[in-house]
Order: C-alpha cells, then sequence, then structure tokens
C-alpha cells in the first residue's frame, strides 16, 4: 500500500502532467509558454477541447453571459451565508446550481466562484453586489465585480495569468475528488463540489492565506530565521514549499513570480513588499535545507500566489475561492475526460480491525 497513494497511477489524461523535475505541461503545452500569453478564455477552450460537442471558437460572450446568468443566484446570499468564510459560502451557494453535463452547466460552474467570490467579500464589507459586465474579459470582469472599479491592464494581466497558471495541475487532490464523484456520473456541479471541498484545506488550496499572516508575523527581513526556526521547532510547516511530486522548483512558483515583477515595476505591488517576500523565501528554503537535507522541499505555488493576490487586493481569506476561479477549468476537463473514457472508481481497502468474535 501506498501512504497517500504517493506514486500510484489512477487516471489516465491529455489534460496535463506534473513532471518531478519541475515541468508543467498543460495539453501539449509548456506553462512556460502559456502564462502571462495566453487568455484564461482561451486555456478553458484548450482543456475543453473534444470534452463538449459545441465548443464556440470563442468563449468569451459565453462566459461572460454565464457570469451574468450567475449573479442571479445571489439572491441566495442570506446573512447566514455571510458568517461563514468566503470559501464557504462559495460552496454553499455553488450548491445550488442544477447538476448537469452540458457546456452550459460547465460555463455555470466557471462563471460561479468568480461571481460568488466578488459578491460575498463586497457582502462581507458592507457593501452591494456589482453586477457583471459580459463585455469584458473574465479577469477584469472579476476584479471590477470584487472592486467595485475597473482594473488597470498590469492587474487584470497578472490575475489573468494566475488564472491560467493554477487552471490544472495532473491527479493533485481537489482533481482526483472532482474525478472519483464524475465516475459515479453525478453531474458536474456535484465534481465540482467536491473539488472545492478538498481544495479548502490547508496543505492544498488554504495555504496562501497563511503565507500573508506569516509574512505579516515576520515583519521584516531580520526576524525571518527566527520567525522560522520558532515555527519548525513547534512542529508547525512552512506554508507555500514543498510538494508531493516536485523535487524542484514549482514551475508555477516562478511563473507567479514574473508576474508579482511586473506589477513591482508597474508600482502596482507595496514598495518592498516583493524584496522582503524574496528575503523570508531565502531565509526558508536555506533552513528547510538544512534540516531536511534528504528531502528537497522547495518553494511552490502558494508562496507567489499569496504576493500576487495581496497586490490585486483580494482579502487573505478569499484566496482559496480565487484559486478556486482557475481550477474549476481543470475540474470539469478532468470530470468529463473521466465520465468519457474511465470507470467508476472504487478502490479497495486493507482491513486491520479485528477479526469477527462470537457475541457474547
Ligand atoms: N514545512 C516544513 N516541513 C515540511 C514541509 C513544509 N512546508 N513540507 C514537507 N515537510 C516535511 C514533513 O514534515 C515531512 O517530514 P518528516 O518526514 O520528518 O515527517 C517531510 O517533509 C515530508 O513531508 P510529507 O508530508 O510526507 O510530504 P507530502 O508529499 O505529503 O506533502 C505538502 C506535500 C504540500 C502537503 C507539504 O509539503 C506541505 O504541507 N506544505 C505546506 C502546505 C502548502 O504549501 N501547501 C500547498 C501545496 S502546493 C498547492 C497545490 O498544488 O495543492
Amino acid at each position: 500500500m501506498s501512504d497517500g497513494l504517493e506514486g500510484v497511477v489512477a487516471a489516465e489524461t491529455v489534460l496535463s502532467e506534473v513532471d518531478a523535475a519541475g515541468r508543467l505541461v498543460i495539453r501539449g503545452f509548456s506553462l512556460d509558454d502559456l502564462a502571462g500569453r495566453t487568455a484564461f478564455e482561451d486555456l478553458v477552450h484548450l482543456l475543453f477541447e473534444g470534452f463538449f460537442p459545441d465548443l464556440p471558437a470563442d468563449l468569451g460572450p459565453a462566459l461572460g453571459a454565464a457570469r451574468a446568468q450567475t449573479f442571479i443566484q445571489l439572491q441566495a446570499l442570506d446573512t447566514g451565508l455571510l458568517d461563514l468564510s468566503p470559501i464557504e459560502a462559495v460552496r454553499a451557494l455553488t450548491a445550488r446550481l442544477p447538476d448537469g453535463d452540458d457546456l452550459a452547466t460547465a460555463l455555470r460552474l466557471i462563471a460561479a466562484p468568480a461571481v460568488f467570490t466578488a459578491a460575498v467579500v463586497r457582502a462581507q464589507a458592507g457593501e452591494a453586489p456589482v453586477r457583471p459586465d459580459p463585455t469584458l474579459c473574465h479577469a477584469a470582469d472579476i476584479l471590477r465585480m470584487m472592486r467595485g472599479r475597473p482594473a488597470s491592464g498590469d492587474e487584470v494581466e497578472a490575475l489573468d495569468t494566475y488564472l491560467v497558471t493554477v487552471s490544472d495541475h495532473g491527479l493533485n487532490a481537489s482533481t482526483f475528488a472532482a474525478r472519483v464523484i464524475a465516475s459515479t456520473r453525478a453531474g458536474l456541479t456535484s465534481a465540482v463540489l467536491g473539488g472545492i471541498g478538498a481544495l479548502k484545506g490547508p496543505l492544498h488550496g488554504g495555504a496562501p492565506g497563511p503565507v500573508i499572516e506569516m509574512l505579516d508575523e515576520i515583519g521584516e527581513p531580520a526576524n525571518a530565521r527566527a520567525w522560522i526556526e520558532g515555527a519548525l521547532a513547534r512542529g508547525d510547516r512552512l506554508m507555500g514549499f514543498g510538494h508531493r511530486v516536485y523535487r524542484s522548483r514549482d514551475p508555477r512558483a516562478d511563473a507567479l513570480k514574473g508576474a508579482v515583477r511586473r506589477l513591482n515595476e508597474g508600482a502596482s505591488i507595496r514598495p518592498g513588499r516583493l524584496a522582503f517576500a524574496e528575503a523570508v523565501e531565502t531565509a526558508a528554503l536555506a533552513i528547510l535545507k538544512a534540516r531536511k537535507p534528504d528531502r528537497s522541499l522547495q518553494t511552490n505555488v502558494e508562496f507567489y500566489t499569496a504576493l500576487l493576490l495581496e497586490a490585486v487586493e483580494f482579502p487573505p481569506a478569499a484566496f482559496t475561492c480565487v484559486f478556486a476561479m482557475g481550477r474549476v477549468a481543470g475540474w470539469i476537463a478532468h470530470s468529463r475526460e473521466q465520465v468519457a473514457g474511465g470507470r467508476l472508481i472504487r478502490p479497495q481497502s486493507l482491513y486491520i480491525g479485528p477479526q469477527p468474535r462470537k457475541a457474547a
């Protein structure tokens, strides 16, 4: 038995390949060639090709219309939901969408985390939701709906790069959860809900919020070593470091660091913030290497995700929701692939409990 199913191949996929050497391929394109060059709408198209018969060449207008349609669901945004964390509120709102396997369902599900997160973040700050503008690209509309004002070109490009970078990543925990559910033929909404549930955990998509907490607690580079040593001595994990598959640097960390650098050059990020984060990263990598010489613990996607999402003004409590805005595309494509070619996923467990005894 493999603990945590490490190394077990549980599906064949044409969607993405995660290589331990630090390479991510999405449908035949390296992430280095996609991030910053391909719009999120085109990436969704790439992932969906062959899985929906009626896929239009330009997904932008259909996705814009799906955002407008999904906005209607916000009638269900009651005060009870606003007491939840943003990802729990988004999960609850998504659960109200009907199940289905067609393109309309898929586009509604891509729109859902975008529209719901923006509205929940605003409502929790006492502000009314902003209606989607179907003529904008997905990234521009997300920032506009969340902040109530148009975003700059640099900011839209940064969020677009982020959504593309996290759109798919092999058989990660949330994608596996979505595929298991899809394999029962439950439908895309159920599969996406399973994905959201798995993504929420701090070992998967819940890490970038705590990265900001770590940076804020460290405060200045001189404190980094002592803070990190203290955290590891308590048995804590450093959020934004380590990966199940990558044994060298997570290529997504570099793609996002590039986007954060461009924001820095355009002065769209707090002065000194990037240099400070780099100093913390350097200290963390040195300490992790000294403590775990046999396990290559490198920066993962979540470290620079935190900086990027902070710069475009998402509150840390909503970072996992933004991850869902990108990864939902992968969950849907994998679910369709599972239904098209896969059987019911039903592994075995090894019973290690007591053997039957005679009842007294
Ligand atoms: N900080 C400190 N120690 C670590 C870390 C870390 N970030 N990551 C792994 N280790 C240690 C771990 O304690 C273990 O030590 P020991 O063998 O003495 O018990 C050893 O390295 C191996 O860890 P593991 O738990 O067997 O590794 P895994 O493959 O199950 O864990 C991980 C992968 C991502 C869950 C883990 O590295 C981690 O918890 N990282 C912090 C959370 C994080 O950044 N999550 C985002 C992951 S990337 C986004 C995504 O694709 O989901």
